[in-house]
């Protein structure tokens, strides 16, 4: 029974509160194997009687709040369990879990790199490794955001900076109709008129066309509008199809604009040897996003904008300020000094987040990741030619990376009544999406807990329904 005395509480009480907490991270963690993704209880009434209540002015007894919290954690879709192949899943480590509880423990800032420069150069060396993964030149940076969302923003903001200057309004860029929904709200946000955003056709039903790219910038052109960003997805997230990524680079780069891939989903692939293969071209562009917390199975909540020249962040990000006139600012000049991420996102204060892709990396080693990911390549063709072998599923397109899409025969009802057959049993989540106007299944195999038995699971729920 731990009650807490004090804010910082004595070594006895926190080593306690440690232990009840570790009890319940360790329930987490050991059982994570055996849980379903779907089929308990939704948890609407708990819902309702926890929106009904409100802090007390007086502390709680610690065992009781983690009960409460055990009581939402068997409810809803457990996303983290082997079984998930929605979306795109995220399942979570615990060791960068913990790298997260060190790092707010601790509470350095790091916003400023001349405050705990080792802290920022532990950061920094992460990072490092990323723009040297994917070949970017030295003057290269990364920075490490909210997610994939924040990633592309960012992105955008830095290539309006760069191209239209103060002219928002007659900016344009050029995306893939299966682009994510978020490089579209970037546009928006960055301030180019929604109508200016071209979402480009593709050729084969899954990759946009360069073609109708060149095509487009060309007539805007010549309309008057000022051009800024040609927009790759390397790994869509209806389909997992990489763009023709080189293609668009040159267009991009005729044109005298800027180049991002949206690699969300699939960057972390570029570990494997077919994955970086796949990729190819990605190392021409102006900046990449990634989501560690996709495809280097972290917790939700980190992302990574990489942009091959440090000084177009700090165009679109830096400023300065009285208050922070003690502070030797770093000079974009000199690649050796430490990086201010104050100047290069839009955040000043901010988490230490290199902590949470760090302690990972360290403990786990990179080969570890480059495995799970070849396995989850393997996975795919697995799965691909168990479906393509049976006669009452139809495989639809070709996957690139780690998504699967495929339909049974009959209409858009047909896929819905599949889904939710699949679903009754509870561990196996598929999700559904429209390519070429029709209705069509995903299985996205991402988790490090799906292993080839989950996905003989999913495989055996998915052509017994077909079969009915
Ligand atoms: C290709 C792609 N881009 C961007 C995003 C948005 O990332 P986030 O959800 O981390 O904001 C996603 C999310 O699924 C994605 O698949």
């Amino acid at each position: 029974m731990v009650t807490l005395t004090a804010f910082d509480p004595p070594a006895d009480e926190t080593a306690a509160v440690l232990d009840e907490v570790g009890a319940l991270v360790a329930e987490l963690v050991t059982g994570a194997a055996e849980r379903k993704v779907l089929g308990h209880d939704r948890g609407e009434a708990l819902a309702a009687r926890l929106l009904a209540t409100r802090p007390g002015a007086t502390p709680r007894e610690l065992g009781s709040v983690l009960d409460e919290l055990r009581e939402v954690l068997a409810t809803g879709v457990d996303n983290a369990a082997p079984g998930e192949f929605a979306y795109i899943p995220g399942s979570g480590l615990l060791t960068s879990a913990l790298g997260e509880l060190i790092a707010s423990v601790a509470n350095r800032y790091t916003g400023l790199a001349g405050f705990t420069p080792a802290a920022v150069a532990l950061e920094q060396s992460v990072l490092r490794w990323l723009t040297e993964l994917f070949d970017l030149p030295e003057r290269a940076q990364a920075v490490l955001l909210a997610g994939g969302s924040a990633a592309n923003l960012s992105a955008l903001v830095a290539a309006r900076e760069k191209h239209a200057g103060g002219r928002a309004d007659l900016a344009t860029v050029y995306v893939g109709q299966h682009a994510h929904a978020s490089v579209r709200k970037a546009a928006r946000i960055a301030g180019i008129p929604a109508e200016q955003i071209r979402v480009c056709g593709s050729t084969d039903g899954a990759r946009i066309d360069p073609e109708a790219v060149r095509i487009a910038i060309k007539q805007d052109e010549s309309d008057g509008f000022v051009p800024i960003a040609v927009v790759g997805a390397a790994g869509t997230t209806n389909a997992g199809a990489v763009d023709p990524l080189g293609d668009l680079a040159g267009i991009a780069h005729d044109a005298g604009i800027w180049f991002h891939v949206d690699a969300a989903y699939g960057g972390f692939f570029q570990l494997t040897e077919r994955g970086r293969t796949r990729l190819a071209g990605i190392e021409l562009a102006d900046s990449i996003t990634l989501d560690p917390h996709k495809s280097l199975f972290l917790p939700f909540g980190t992302g990574a904008l990489l942009v091959r020249d440090r000084d177009d962040l700090v165009r679109a990000f830096g400023e300065e300020a009285d208050y922070l006139r003690d502070h030797e600012a770093s000079g974009s000049d000199d690649l050796d000094r430490l990086p201010d991420f104050s100047s290069l996102t839009p955040e000043l204060t901010r988490a230490w987040r290199g902590l949470r892709l760090w302690l990972p990396l360290q403990l786990h080693g990179v080969d570890a990741y480059r495995d799970a990911l070849d396995r989850t390549l393997d996975l795919t063709v697995h799965a691909r030619e168990v479906l393509e072998a049976d006669p009452n599923v139809e495989v639809v397109g070709t996957s690139d990376l780690s998504i699967l899409t495929f339909r049974v025969p009959g209409g858009d009802a047909r896929q819905d009544e599949l889904l939710a057959a699949v679903h009754t049993d509870g561990r196996v989540h598929l999700s559904s999406t429209v390519i070429d106007g029709r209705v069509v299944i995903r299985l996205a195999t991402l988790s490090h807990r799906t292993t080839p038995a989950t996905v003989g699971l999913a495989l055996e729920l998915i052509r017994a329904a077909a079969a009915r």
